[in-house]
Protein backbone atom coordinates (compact mmCIF):
# COMPACT_ATOMS: atom_id res chain seq x y z
CA UNK A 1 0.00 0.00 0.00
CA UNK A 2 1.30 3.77 -0.72
CA UNK A 3 2.54 5.74 1.98
CA UNK A 4 -0.34 8.46 1.30
CA UNK A 5 -3.01 5.44 1.25
CA UNK A 6 -1.68 4.13 4.66
CA UNK A 7 -2.14 7.65 6.17
CA UNK A 8 -5.70 8.08 4.82
CA UNK A 9 -6.67 4.80 5.68
CA UNK A 10 -5.76 5.52 9.26
CA UNK A 11 -7.38 8.88 9.05
CA UNK A 12 -10.70 7.39 8.63
CA UNK A 13 -10.24 3.44 10.63
CA UNK A 14 -13.18 1.98 11.40
CA UNK A 15 -13.80 -0.77 13.71
CA UNK A 16 -16.38 -3.34 11.73
CA UNK A 17 -17.84 -0.43 10.38
CA UNK A 18 -20.91 -2.95 8.61
CA UNK A 19 -21.93 -4.76 11.83
CA UNK A 20 -21.54 -1.60 13.75
CA UNK A 21 -24.04 0.08 10.97
CA UNK A 22 -26.50 -2.69 10.93
CA UNK A 23 -26.87 -3.14 14.66
CA UNK A 24 -27.77 1.04 14.71
CA UNK A 25 -30.04 0.53 12.33
CA UNK A 26 -32.03 -2.61 14.42
CA UNK A 27 -31.74 -0.33 17.78
CA UNK A 28 -33.10 2.38 15.68
CA UNK A 29 -36.25 0.09 14.85
CA UNK A 30 -35.29 -0.39 11.42
CA UNK A 31 -35.28 -4.20 9.89
CA UNK A 32 -31.73 -4.58 7.85
CA UNK A 33 -33.68 -7.25 5.46
CA UNK A 34 -36.10 -4.38 4.51
CA UNK A 35 -34.74 -0.85 4.09
CA UNK A 36 -34.94 1.68 2.03
CA UNK A 37 -32.59 3.90 0.55
CA UNK A 38 -33.84 6.56 2.94
CA UNK A 39 -33.14 4.76 6.09
CA UNK A 40 -29.61 5.24 5.43
CA UNK A 41 -29.61 8.86 4.95
CA UNK A 42 -28.41 9.56 8.60
CA UNK A 43 -24.92 7.39 8.42
CA UNK A 44 -23.83 7.66 4.82
CA UNK A 45 -24.26 11.43 3.62
CA UNK A 46 -20.89 11.66 5.35
CA UNK A 47 -20.83 15.50 3.85
CA UNK A 48 -21.84 18.57 5.37
CA UNK A 49 -25.87 19.62 5.21
CA UNK A 50 -26.24 16.02 4.49
CA UNK A 51 -28.73 15.12 2.27
CA UNK A 52 -30.26 18.75 1.59
CA UNK A 53 -26.71 19.54 0.23
CA UNK A 54 -26.84 16.31 -2.09
CA UNK A 55 -30.72 17.37 -3.17
CA UNK A 56 -29.11 20.62 -4.08
CA UNK A 57 -26.33 19.82 -6.06
CA UNK A 58 -28.42 16.74 -7.97
CA UNK A 59 -30.93 19.78 -8.75
CA UNK A 60 -27.86 21.91 -10.74
CA UNK A 61 -27.73 19.08 -13.09
CA UNK A 62 -30.12 17.68 -15.96
CA UNK A 63 -29.52 14.13 -14.53
CA UNK A 64 -31.93 11.55 -16.48
CA UNK A 65 -32.12 7.89 -16.76
CA UNK A 66 -29.22 5.96 -17.82
CA UNK A 67 -27.02 8.96 -17.00
CA UNK A 68 -23.23 7.65 -16.87
CA UNK A 69 -22.44 8.79 -13.37
CA UNK A 70 -18.82 8.71 -11.50
CA UNK A 71 -19.00 9.31 -7.62
CA UNK A 72 -15.14 10.25 -6.73
CA UNK A 73 -14.82 9.40 -3.05
CA UNK A 74 -18.13 8.01 -2.52
CA UNK A 75 -17.18 6.32 0.69
CA UNK A 76 -20.54 4.94 1.95
CA UNK A 77 -22.03 5.59 -1.47
CA UNK A 78 -25.02 6.87 0.25
CA UNK A 79 -25.37 9.71 -2.88
CA UNK A 80 -24.72 7.38 -5.17
CA UNK A 81 -27.18 5.19 -4.29
CA UNK A 82 -29.65 8.56 -4.39
CA UNK A 83 -28.76 9.58 -7.64
CA UNK A 84 -29.67 6.24 -8.85
CA UNK A 85 -32.89 5.82 -6.82
CA UNK A 86 -34.42 9.58 -7.74
CA UNK A 87 -32.57 9.73 -11.55
CA UNK A 88 -31.85 6.49 -12.52
CA UNK A 89 -28.66 7.57 -13.28
CA UNK A 90 -26.38 4.78 -13.78
CA UNK A 91 -23.76 4.74 -11.01
CA UNK A 92 -20.10 4.16 -10.46
CA UNK A 93 -19.15 5.02 -6.92
CA UNK A 94 -14.95 4.59 -6.23
CA UNK A 95 -13.38 4.88 -3.31
CA UNK A 96 -9.68 4.74 -1.75
CA UNK A 97 -10.57 2.52 1.04
CA UNK A 98 -11.93 -1.17 0.08
CA UNK A 99 -13.89 -1.82 3.51
CA UNK A 100 -15.92 1.65 1.97
CA UNK A 101 -16.27 -0.05 -1.07
CA UNK A 102 -17.27 -3.60 0.55
CA UNK A 103 -20.09 -1.69 2.65
CA UNK A 104 -21.34 0.10 -0.12
CA UNK A 105 -22.26 -2.67 -1.88
CA UNK A 106 -23.61 -4.48 0.94
CA UNK A 107 -25.65 -1.36 1.42
CA UNK A 108 -26.59 -1.01 -2.09
CA UNK A 109 -27.82 -4.77 -2.00
CA UNK A 110 -29.75 -4.66 0.81
CA UNK A 111 -31.74 -1.40 -0.74
CA UNK A 112 -32.27 -3.27 -4.01
CA UNK A 113 -29.88 -0.50 -6.05
CA UNK A 114 -26.90 -2.77 -7.32
CA UNK A 115 -28.35 -2.63 -10.86
CA UNK A 116 -28.21 1.14 -11.01
CA UNK A 117 -25.10 2.03 -8.75
CA UNK A 118 -21.52 -0.04 -8.80
CA UNK A 119 -18.82 0.34 -6.45
CA UNK A 120 -14.85 -0.12 -6.80
CA UNK A 121 -12.04 0.75 -4.67
CA UNK A 122 -9.75 3.30 -7.17
CA UNK A 123 -7.58 5.59 -6.23
CA UNK A 124 -8.78 9.36 -7.76
CA UNK A 125 -5.27 10.00 -9.18
CA UNK A 126 -5.21 6.93 -11.38
CA UNK A 127 -9.10 6.23 -12.21
CA UNK A 128 -9.89 2.90 -14.54
CA UNK A 129 -12.10 3.98 -17.05
CA UNK A 130 -12.03 4.99 -20.77
CA UNK A 131 -11.16 8.87 -21.72
CA UNK A 132 -14.22 10.19 -22.21
CA UNK A 133 -16.38 7.92 -20.89
CA UNK A 134 -18.79 9.69 -18.50
CA UNK A 135 -21.76 12.19 -18.85
CA UNK A 136 -21.12 13.63 -15.21
CA UNK A 137 -18.80 13.35 -12.77
CA UNK A 138 -19.94 14.04 -8.79
CA UNK A 139 -17.73 14.88 -5.85
CA UNK A 140 -18.27 15.71 -2.07
CA UNK A 141 -15.54 16.39 0.43
CA UNK A 142 -12.79 14.07 -1.36
CA UNK A 143 -9.99 16.39 -2.45
CA UNK A 144 -9.23 17.58 0.84
CA UNK A 145 -7.32 14.69 1.49
CA UNK A 146 -5.69 15.10 -1.76
CA UNK A 147 -2.42 16.68 -2.08
CA UNK A 148 -1.96 16.66 -6.32
CA UNK A 149 -5.02 18.69 -7.13
CA UNK A 150 -3.80 18.79 -11.15
CA UNK A 151 -3.85 14.80 -10.98
CA UNK A 152 -7.49 14.84 -8.82
CA UNK A 153 -9.46 17.22 -11.10
CA UNK A 154 -6.86 16.23 -14.89
CA UNK A 155 -8.25 13.00 -14.26
CA UNK A 156 -11.83 13.69 -13.47
CA UNK A 157 -11.47 16.10 -17.21
CA UNK A 158 -9.91 12.78 -18.80
CA UNK A 159 -12.95 10.53 -18.04
CA UNK A 160 -15.09 12.91 -18.95
CA UNK A 161 -17.27 13.57 -22.16
CA UNK A 162 -16.83 16.94 -23.84
CA UNK A 163 -19.64 19.28 -22.61
CA UNK A 164 -19.62 16.50 -19.60
CA UNK A 165 -20.42 18.14 -16.01
CA UNK A 166 -18.30 17.90 -13.21
CA UNK A 167 -20.65 18.60 -9.91
CA UNK A 168 -18.95 19.04 -6.65
CA UNK A 169 -19.54 20.44 -3.17
CA UNK A 170 -16.17 21.39 -1.29
CA UNK A 171 -13.75 22.71 1.17
CA UNK A 172 -11.84 24.98 0.33
CA UNK A 173 -9.03 27.62 2.89
CA UNK A 174 -11.02 30.62 4.16
CA UNK A 175 -8.41 33.64 4.95
CA UNK A 176 -8.76 33.37 8.85
CA UNK A 177 -5.80 31.37 8.88
CA UNK A 178 -5.41 27.68 9.27
CA UNK A 179 -8.36 25.14 10.02
CA UNK A 180 -8.27 24.41 13.81
CA UNK A 181 -7.58 20.28 14.18
CA UNK A 182 -8.60 17.78 14.37
CA UNK A 183 -11.88 17.81 11.68
CA UNK A 184 -13.30 15.11 10.14
CA UNK A 185 -11.71 14.87 7.34
CA UNK A 186 -7.61 15.11 9.40
CA UNK A 187 -6.53 14.22 12.69
CA UNK A 188 -3.45 16.96 11.60
CA UNK A 189 -1.90 18.31 8.64
CA UNK A 190 -0.51 15.52 7.20
CA UNK A 191 -3.95 13.97 5.42
CA UNK A 192 -4.75 17.76 5.21
CA UNK A 193 -4.81 19.42 1.69
CA UNK A 194 -7.06 22.05 1.43
CA UNK A 195 -6.64 24.87 -1.47
CA UNK A 196 -7.93 28.29 -1.66
CA UNK A 197 -11.11 29.08 -3.81
CA UNK A 198 -8.98 30.78 -6.07
CA UNK A 199 -6.97 28.22 -6.61
CA UNK A 200 -9.26 25.82 -6.92
CA UNK A 201 -10.50 27.94 -9.74
CA UNK A 202 -7.01 28.40 -11.29
CA UNK A 203 -6.79 24.28 -11.13
CA UNK A 204 -10.03 23.53 -12.36
CA UNK A 205 -9.22 26.47 -15.32
CA UNK A 206 -6.09 25.08 -16.27
CA UNK A 207 -7.74 21.20 -16.42
CA UNK A 208 -10.11 21.90 -19.55
CA UNK A 209 -13.04 22.93 -16.92
CA UNK A 210 -15.01 26.20 -17.24
CA UNK A 211 -16.77 27.35 -14.53
CA UNK A 212 -20.71 27.37 -14.58
CA UNK A 213 -21.87 27.98 -10.96
CA UNK A 214 -19.65 28.39 -7.73
CA UNK A 215 -21.89 29.38 -4.66
CA UNK A 216 -20.68 29.86 -1.15
CA UNK A 217 -22.48 27.77 1.19
CA UNK A 218 -20.21 28.13 4.44
CA UNK A 219 -22.89 30.30 6.30
CA UNK A 220 -26.29 27.78 5.59
CA UNK A 221 -23.12 24.67 6.50
CA UNK A 222 -22.62 26.99 10.18
CA UNK A 223 -26.36 27.28 10.67
CA UNK A 224 -26.44 23.31 9.84
CA UNK A 225 -23.57 22.30 12.66
CA UNK A 226 -25.43 24.78 15.19
CA UNK A 227 -28.57 23.11 14.68
CA UNK A 228 -26.56 19.68 15.67
CA UNK A 229 -24.86 20.69 18.23
CA UNK A 230 -28.23 22.32 19.64
CA UNK A 231 -29.66 18.68 18.90
CA UNK A 232 -26.56 16.95 20.57
CA UNK A 233 -26.72 19.06 23.83
CA UNK A 234 -30.39 18.37 24.01
CA UNK A 235 -30.68 14.61 23.52
CA UNK A 236 -27.14 12.98 22.83
CA UNK A 237 -25.66 11.64 20.00
CA UNK A 238 -28.55 9.58 17.89
CA UNK A 239 -28.46 6.20 17.30
CA UNK A 240 -27.55 5.79 13.58
CA UNK A 241 -25.31 9.23 12.61
CA UNK A 242 -21.95 9.73 11.29
CA UNK A 243 -20.53 9.43 14.17
CA UNK A 244 -20.01 5.94 13.78
CA UNK A 245 -17.37 6.44 10.99
CA UNK A 246 -15.15 9.48 13.27
CA UNK A 247 -14.45 7.41 16.05
CA UNK A 248 -17.34 7.58 18.16
CA UNK A 249 -19.46 9.90 20.09
CA UNK A 250 -16.87 11.86 21.93
CA UNK A 251 -14.37 12.23 18.23
CA UNK A 252 -17.34 13.01 16.74
CA UNK A 253 -18.32 16.06 19.36
CA UNK A 254 -14.84 18.07 19.08
CA UNK A 255 -14.60 17.59 15.37
CA UNK A 256 -18.14 19.38 15.23
CA UNK A 257 -16.95 22.20 17.67
CA UNK A 258 -13.70 23.03 15.09
CA UNK A 259 -16.08 22.71 12.03
CA UNK A 260 -18.01 25.50 13.99
CA UNK A 261 -14.90 27.59 14.83
CA UNK A 262 -13.24 26.61 11.09
CA UNK A 263 -16.16 28.22 9.48
CA UNK A 264 -17.13 31.23 12.32
CA UNK A 265 -13.75 32.48 11.63
CA UNK A 266 -13.63 32.01 8.27
CA UNK A 267 -10.70 29.07 8.20
CA UNK A 268 -12.64 26.81 5.68
CA UNK A 269 -15.04 28.26 3.37
CA UNK A 270 -17.61 25.45 1.43
CA UNK A 271 -18.50 25.96 -1.65
CA UNK A 272 -20.61 24.10 -4.22
CA UNK A 273 -20.39 24.35 -8.10
CA UNK A 274 -20.96 23.04 -11.25
CA UNK A 275 -18.32 23.45 -14.01
CA UNK A 276 -18.22 21.73 -17.99
CA UNK A 277 -15.85 20.20 -19.72
CA UNK A 278 -14.37 21.95 -22.45
C1 LIG B 1 -15.25 12.85 3.86
S1 LIG B 1 -15.39 11.37 2.94
C2 LIG B 1 -16.67 11.84 1.83
C3 LIG B 1 -17.54 10.70 1.45
C4 LIG B 1 -18.68 10.89 0.47
N1 LIG B 1 -18.31 11.68 -0.69
C5 LIG B 1 -19.91 11.46 1.11
O1 LIG B 1 -20.21 12.61 0.83
O2 LIG B 1 -20.55 10.77 1.90
C6 LIG B 1 -13.95 11.41 1.91
C7 LIG B 1 -13.72 10.13 1.14
O3 LIG B 1 -12.70 10.36 0.16
C8 LIG B 1 -11.94 9.17 0.04
N2 LIG B 1 -10.64 9.45 -0.56
C9 LIG B 1 -9.61 10.15 -0.05
N3 LIG B 1 -8.56 10.14 -0.90
C10 LIG B 1 -8.95 9.42 -1.99
C11 LIG B 1 -8.31 9.05 -3.20
N4 LIG B 1 -7.04 9.40 -3.47
N5 LIG B 1 -9.01 8.30 -4.07
C12 LIG B 1 -10.28 7.90 -3.83
N6 LIG B 1 -10.94 8.22 -2.68
C13 LIG B 1 -10.28 8.98 -1.78
C14 LIG B 1 -11.83 8.69 1.48
O4 LIG B 1 -11.48 7.33 1.55
C15 LIG B 1 -13.23 9.00 2.02
O5 LIG B 1 -14.07 7.88 1.89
Amino acid sequence: MEPAQKLIETQYKSNHLLEAIQSALRKAGKDPGNLQPADLTPVDAFHIRGRQATIELADLASLKPGTQLLDVGCRLGGSARYLASEYQCDVTGVDLISEYVDTAKVLTRQVGLDHLAKFQQVNALSLPFEDEFFDVVWTEHAQMNIADKHGFYGEIARVLKPQGRLLFHDIFQGNGGPIYFPVPWADDETVNFLITPESAKDVLESSKFSILHWAYKSRASLDWFEAMLEKLKSSGPPLLGTHLLIGGAESAEVKLYNQIRNIRENRMVIIQGLAEKR
